[in-house]
């Protein structure tokens, strides 16, 4: 989860955004998809720390809750994202649990999450994985299908909107790639050959989900 307040700066138009987020992957990303047209800071760097919960069962629906809790509790208008990996025969989990999915699920699918590895990204892709291998989704060679989403619930103005992104891809049976974060060494998005983690932040950044629902955000913010 990661919030945003946003500000104008009629000097020079551009647009200041408060990125917040503990994920350096992720701030580097979105501030090399929004480029030089916007002034990106960290909830940390306007002195704002706070874990804002997200109870919610859908993407928006976390997005919003933290956008609100940010207007109500800082008065800036703002926005906040939510992300995950959808994976179709697995009902669409990890889904809102994506970021501690091995924490919630591996004891449910008769796994020890202390051995599935020492970081999170590590022991959520491995359970996963196991969970897949268990229901045969790899069998003879299939590649189950998968997507990754991101809705950004913006509050501006007074106004509620949101805004979304998805890529379509599959999941590979073992990881592959040393970039990117959380699943990106398992998704293979669709019209290429290689995860996530393989193919770089340029090429990720220019067809991710979060890439998807930021410029829609930013195609917005512009005008
Ligand atoms: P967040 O809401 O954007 O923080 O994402 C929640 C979780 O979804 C992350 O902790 C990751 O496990 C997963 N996720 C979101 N976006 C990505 C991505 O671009 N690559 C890999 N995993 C992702």
């Amino acid at each position: 989860m990661t919030i945003f307040v946003a500000e104008k700066s009629y000097k020079n138009k551009m647009t200041t955004l408060v990125f917040a987020s503990n994920n350096a992957h992720k701030l580097d990303e979105i501030r090399s998809i929004l480029g030089d047209k916007f002034i990106i800071k960290s909830l940390k760097e306007i002195g704002c720390e706070v874990d804002i919960p997200e109870t919610a069962d859908t993407f928006r629906g976390n997005a919003l809750q933290k956008a609100q809790y940010i207007k109500e509790h800082f008065g800036y208008d703002c926005f906040a994202d939510d992300s995950g990996l959808q994976v179709e025969c697995l009902d669409n989990l990890p889904g809102v649990f994506s970021a501690r999915f091995a924490d919630k699920y591996s004891k449910k699918f008769g796994v020890d999450p202390a051995k599935l590895g020492d970081d999170k990204d590590t022991r959520n892709t491995a359970c996963l994985l196991h969970r897949l291998n268990a229901i045969g989704a790899f069998d003879e060679g299939k590649h189950p299908k998968a997507c990754f989403r991101t809705s950004i619930a913006l509050i501006y103005d007074g106004k509620e909107q949101f805004f979304d992104g998805i890529v379509e891809g599959y999941i590979i049976s073992e990881k592959r790639g040393n970039g990117g974060f959380g699943y990106d060494p398992v998704f293979v998005p669709e019209g290429y050959d290689k995860t996530f983690a393989e193919l770089g932040n340029d090429i990720k950044n220019s067809i991710s989900h979060r890439a998807r629902a930021v410029a829609k955000l930013a195609e917005f913010l512009k005008k």
